[in-house]
């Protein structure tokens, strides 16, 4: 038994951001985890290892596709899945490995196990009890499925799954056209599986901005998803080899049906709070099963924190990250602050696509009086020049101050692009403020210039 300053509880992105803030304001520290390996959910299961498998699935389809147009002839490679995993496992391991490393770097304590709360002030952990002045629930997610539809992680699979798979699918049925739905279907079908997404709503990617979700899933139709929009699944019947999917169109209430070799259910993912024992103690959560916490991300119960998945807000690692750097700082009695309206969102297809702040739709229903600036792709000559010319940047101002209310990318190398929008509005930049500060030649990012343009006096290559 030993006593902390703070005792972490998962060692997640929230989870272990937290704990190697806290040790470096020089508090001691421990991390409690379950896992054999660090990094939680991100690292494990979830971003990397789906980003290692876009990564090399993104490698593939621009050799079957674009090299022969840029003169690279020959054959293309083929799959070998196996080594592929690899590659995916031992991107994954070297991450893993890199977080173990910080926390000795930064003196932080692994204690391995799985960890339950008998009463504020301790941890416990097998037969263990050790002593904190200070708990931060960090435990993260779990994907949540639907009724009538068993995950045996073979057949029917959740994401874990599909990270997995024994064999590439000749069929697979994504149930949700959300973020993992798209991102997985994008790398099945690039693997030659015909994907079929079925989505409860008639757009994908809900609460995104609604030309972007038509951009989007116009270039994913071209790239042999196929869409089943407005659909109920009732059931899936699965056998060891095949299965059966069930859905109702809500429009007309008419049952079909779908056959699969293998079946994602991605409809969203749900706190993970078991054996923490948070009931006994007397820890209130919201209506939707997250822990409750105030804007100090404290509990009800005195000395217990909580932060990322577990909590209200969008379930992503770098607002995990973000609220575990903050409660670090609350905990060393300095002052801290997480911007919640400048959160940027990425999905990593191809192409990606990238937003923050506020929608258009937002802003009309809030009643506030906006303009948009938008720049297409096939008006940059890097993005031609690479054949991604499809998509676009455009971003909402204010329309009496020109300040920067939101930015919506759909193109090449989004994700990293909407980082100068986040500056920006961490800074309460204007439009102007952009479109007058000088971007390199040729980068992609001399699109959201011109959509910074387009909301003053217009841009030049439109
Ligand atoms: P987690 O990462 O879930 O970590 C929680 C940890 O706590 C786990 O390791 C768990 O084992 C441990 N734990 C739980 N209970 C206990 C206990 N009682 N005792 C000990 N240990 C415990 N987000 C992005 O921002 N970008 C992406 O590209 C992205 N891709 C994703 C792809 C997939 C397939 C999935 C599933 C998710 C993805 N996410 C992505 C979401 C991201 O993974 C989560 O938002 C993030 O991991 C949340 O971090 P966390 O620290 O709150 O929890
Ligand atoms: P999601 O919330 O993004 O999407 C779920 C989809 O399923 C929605 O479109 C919803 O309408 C649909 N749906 C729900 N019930 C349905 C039904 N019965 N039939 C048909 N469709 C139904 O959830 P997802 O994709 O599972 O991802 C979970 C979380 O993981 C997300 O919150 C996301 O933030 C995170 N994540 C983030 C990534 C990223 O940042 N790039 C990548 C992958 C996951």
């Amino acid at each position: 038994m030993a006593s902390y300053d703070v005792i972490i509880i998962g060692a997640g992105p929230g989870g272990y951001v937290c704990a190697i803030r806290c040790a470096q304001l020089g508090l001691k520290t421990a991390v409690v985890e379950g896992r054999d390996t660090l990094g939680g959910t991100c690292l494990n299961v979830g971003c990397i290892p789906s980003k290692a498998l876009l990564h090399a699935t993104h490698s593939l389809h621009e050799a079957q596709h674009n090299f022969a147009a840029m003169g690279l002839k020959g054959k293309a490679p083929s799959v070998d899945w196996p080594a592929m995993k690899a590659y995916k496992t031992d991107v994954v391991g070297q991450n893993t490995k890199g977080i173990e490393f910080l926390f000795k770097k930064n003196k932080v304590d692994w204690i391995k196990g799985w960890a339950s709360i008998p009463e504020p002030g301790k941890v416990q952990v097998g037969e263990e009890v050790h002593d904190a002045k200070n708990i931060v629930i960090a435990s993260g997610s779990e994907a949540s499925s639907l009724p009538g539809v068993n995950v045996d992680e073979k057949v029917v699979i959740t994401s874990t799954g599909a990270l997995e798979l024994g064999k590439i699918p000749k069929k697979l049925v994504v149930i949700g056209a959300g973020v993992i739905g798209l991102e997985m279907g994008s790398v099945y079908a690039r693997l030659g599986a015909e994907v079929t997404v079925v989505e409860f709503l008639d757009e994908i990617t809900p609460g995104m901005d609604k030309d972007v979700q038509k951009t989007f899933q116009r270039i994913l139709k071209k790239q042999g998803l196929n869409f089943v929009m407005g659909a109920a699944v009732q059931k899936v019947d699965a056998t060891k080899t095949k299965a059966k999917v069930t859905y109702k169109l809500r429009k007309d209430d008419s049952e079909h049906m779908l056959d699969a070799d293998t079946v994602l259910v991605a409809t969203g993912r749900k706190p993970f709070i078991n054996g923490l024992g948070l009931d006994k103690i007397g820890v209130a959560m919201t209506e939707r099963g997250q822990i409750a916490t105030d804007a100090r991300w404290a509990t009800n119960v005195a000395g217990i924190y909580a932060i990322g998945d577990v909590i209200e807000g969008p379930m992503l690692a770098h607002k995990a990250e973000d609220e575990g750097m903050a409660v670090a700082e609350v905990l060393a009695g300095k002052a801290s602050h997480v911007n919640y309206g400048v959160i940027p969102g990425v999905i990593y297809t191809a192409p990606e696509v990238a937003s923050v702040g506020a929608t258009e739709q937002q802003l009309k229903d809030e009643g506030r009086a906006y303009k948009v600036g938008k720049f297409s792709f096939m008006g940059n000559a890097r993005a031609k020049a690479v054949f991604q010319g499809e998509g676009f940047v455009k971003l909402l101002a204010d329309k009496d101050t020109d300040r920067l209310l939101g930015a919506h990318i759909i193109g090449p190398a989004a994700g990293d692009m909407i980082h100068e929008i986040c500056v920006a509005m961490e800074f309460g930049a204007a439009a102007q403020d952009v479109a007058m500060t000088c971007h390199a030649h040729p980068t992609y990012s001399e699109a959201v210039r011109e959509a910074a343009l387009a909301c003053g006096d217009g841009a030049i290559h439109a």
